[in-house]
């Protein structure tokens, strides 16, 4: 469990400079797998950041411990289905925090199914998806920038709970 308390909020422009040291970690990176080009480039960081803050079909919320931003979660929509994605700063993986942010964002968004892509080798985020009622419905291919190369990744899905 993560030592502290978690929470999401709006995303401040303050943020931002986490979510660009998040982006640098080449670790981080390998996991995410579908990337940006050049993680390091601050100015196409910078312009994506606007893009997706000034759209309002994309859900975006910074994660909190402690009240200090480590983080972000977000849906945004793909082909028609919405997808929910999320990163979190490397000192604090494996406490718990994804898991807990991403059941504090289901809780926020109601509207089901939610879809959600991992690298089929990403076993952390593999892992937050399931604890979250995800269910793996399909294996895709796609070009991975951090990878250099195409690679397999899962999608899954959330459906909204079974009436009893
Ligand atoms: C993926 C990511 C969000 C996970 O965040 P996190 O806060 O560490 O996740 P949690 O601690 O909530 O849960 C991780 C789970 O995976 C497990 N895990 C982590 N690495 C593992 C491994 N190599 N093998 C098996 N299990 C592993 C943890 O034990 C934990 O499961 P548990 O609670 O049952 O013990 C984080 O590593 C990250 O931001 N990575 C870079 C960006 C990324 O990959 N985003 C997802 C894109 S699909």
């Amino acid at each position: 469990m993560a030592a502290g308390e978690i929470r999401l909020r709006d995303v401040l422009t303050g943020d931002l400079p986490v979510f660009f040291q998040n982006q640098l970690d080449p670790d981080a990176n390998r996991m995410a797998a579908f990337t940006a080009k050049d993680p390091a480039d601050r100015e196409a960081f910078d312009t994506h950041w606007a893009r997706i803050m000034a759209d309002n079909s994309i859900h975006i919320q910074t994660i909190t411990l402690d009240s200090e931003a480590i983080g972000h979660v977000l849906s945004y929509q793909q082909a028609g289905a919405t997808e929910v994605s999320y990163w979190i700063a490397k000192k604090y993986w494996s406490r718990g925090v994804a898991s807990q942010a991403l059941r504090a964002f289901l809780l926020k968004h109601s509207g089901r199914p939610l879809h959600a892509r991992a690298a089929k080798d990403n076993i952390a985020s593999l892992r937050v998806l399931e604890k979250c009622g995800f269910a793996i419905t399909a294996v895709d291919r796609g070009y991975a920038n951090a990878r250099g190369e195409e690679i397999e990744e899962f999608v899954l899905r959330l459906d909204a709970p079974r009436a009893a």
